[in-house]
């Protein structure tokens, strides 16, 4: 790494918002939080929050107004959809940029535009979020690609379900990287594979974007995406923004989802003529401030450059598996080789043997600050494969809970990086897992049946004490 780039990553890490906050203990300490949850949600960095703010001053309606803050706020939106499609190699006369609040939204709002028949396919992969699983279910017949004992794609099941399925399989919905594993699928070469057997792709990049470049690529490549979800909240501006690009003539087609404000060229009390995409499908006043502030995100990661981030949390994983190996009763999942790390996101998910995963994330949170994810991260079929959990064991589970008892929900911690974390925060957390792992922690924990989660015996807090309205 040269020098510039550490320069470039310091001011970065000084620009996070909230990096500095001092979190209680239950010791009665505090301690700066360290923050490695970044898979759910990263923190706002101090330039996209600036920008936000200088855009306040100028925020008006956008599409409505003829006054000047009206025209100022219309032209941020619509260079804001230019510098999102420009981030992922949109070309305008290919492809729309269509805003919503997330690339759940996102997904489900294609899932409602692509005509597709009950008996049509839709081939998702075992690894899926189930943001990109469960909108498949209720449109189309949905096939799930294996993956192998490390959760990686398994291309050969890929290419016999695309062969046994002739002509069926009408989408190929694949995330661009695991939020569980970090695991980094070959995009576009199942997408020459996907296009050959005549069906379309839709990469949920929500995980992959903030991490690595994506470019769709023009509509004559084979190897083109003809459609990617994005997720501003997981790329540093979390605003309520979320984005659908996709190919231009697929929005052509059809009725708006919803109807309203912004989606008509004309009414009359008998008749509607709908606008042009992407106007058509975002109905209502749009989240500008949101799109504001995902353009600035996107433009401050672009500054950096998207090999030099790549390059700066493959370091960061590649130290913490180093790290996490060395440690007695870890057991990580997936590719656990520090030298991999660059063909990876880094996303960890591990357990401790014989602790609870819902226990040693809250022991993490109490008595060390810092902030994990536990549990099954919204892809359930996937941790069940990770975890070599059988068919008659998972439907112990799933009566436990619709019982309401998930203390045997089964899961595991997950640490996950962003572009401002550093090594001595890994040190930090290798120093709490290694004591944790030999019992040595200071709470007393009692769990709480409904939710599954611990909690320290004694100990609450207040949270308007921190933040009140
Ligand atoms: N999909 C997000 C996660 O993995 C919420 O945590």
């Amino acid at each position: 790494m040269t020098t510039t780039t550490l320069t470039s990553f310091d001011k970065l890490r000084e620009s996070v918002v909230g990096l500095h906050q001092q979190v209680p203990l239950l010791d009665g300490s505090f301690r700066t939080y360290i923050n490695f949850d970044n898979a759910a949600s990263t923190p706002p960095l101090g330039g996209v929050l600036e920008k936000v703010n200088a855009f306040m001053e100028w925020y008006s309606s956008v599409h409505r107004g003829s006054g000047f803050k009206s025209q100022i706020s219309t032209s941020a939106f619509e260079e804001a959809r230019r510098i999102i499609g420009d981030f992922v190699g949109a070309r305008p006369a290919e492809h729309v940029v269509i805003f919503g609040k997330n690339a759940s939204e996102a997904i489900n709002k294609l899932a409602f535009r692509l005509s597709l028949n009950p008996q049509d396919v839709v081939l998702v992969s075992l690894m899926e979020h189930h943001s990109n699983d469960l909108p498949w279910r209720a449109r189309a017949q949905v096939e799930h690609i294996e993956v192998d004992a490390l959760g990686q794609l398994d291309e050969t099941d890929f290419e016999a379900r695309l062969a046994r399925l002739a002509g069926r399989v009408k989408l190929v919905a694949i995330t661009g990287a695991s939020n569980v594993t970090g695991f980094l699928p070959d995009i576009h070469r199942l997408a020459v594979k996907a296009h050959q057997a005549g069906a379309q792709i839709l990469v949920d990049c929500a995980q992959l974007a903030p991490h690595r470049r994506v470019d769709m690529l023009p509509l004559n490549n084979p190897a083109h995406l003809d459609y990617v979800a994005l997720s501003a909240h997981k790329m540093y501006a979390p605003f309520g923004t979320g984005v659908l690009v996709g190919r231009r003539d697929t929005f052509e087609q059809g009725e708006p989802e919803y109807r309203g404000g912004g989606t008509i060229k004309i009414v009359t009390p008998t008749t509607v003529d709908w606008s042009s995409p992407p106007e058509k499908e975002e109905a209502g006043s749009p989240n500008v401030v949101g799109a504001v502030a995902m353009a600035a995100a996107i433009k401050f990661m672009q500054s950096i450059g998207m090999a030099a981030i790549a390059d700066h949390e493959a370091e960061l994983t590649a130290y913490a598996l180093e790290k996490l190996a060395g440690l007695p009763r870890i057991e990580i999942y997936g590719d656990a080789v520090p030298g991999n790390s660059r063909n990876r996101l880094g996303v960890i998910p591990f357990n401790i043997a014989g602790f609870s995963h819902y226990l040693v994330a809250a022991i993490l949170s109490a008595e060390w600050g810092i902030g994990v994810r536990n549990g099954c991260f919204c892809a359930h079929p996937y941790l069940l494969h990770l975890m070599g959990i059988a068919e008659a064991e998972a439907e112990k589970v799933r009566q436990n809970i619709l019982n309401n008892d998930r203390r045997e929900m089964p899961g595991m911690v997950r640490v996950s990086f962003g572009i401002y974390n550093t090594r001595e925060e890994i040190d930090v957390l290798a120093q709490a897992l290694s004591r944790i792992a030999a019992g040595n922690y200071a709470g007393k924990y009692y769990q709480d049946k409904e939710s599954g989660e611990f909690r320290p015996e004694g100990w609450s807090f207040d949270p308007r004490e921190y933040f009140d309205l």
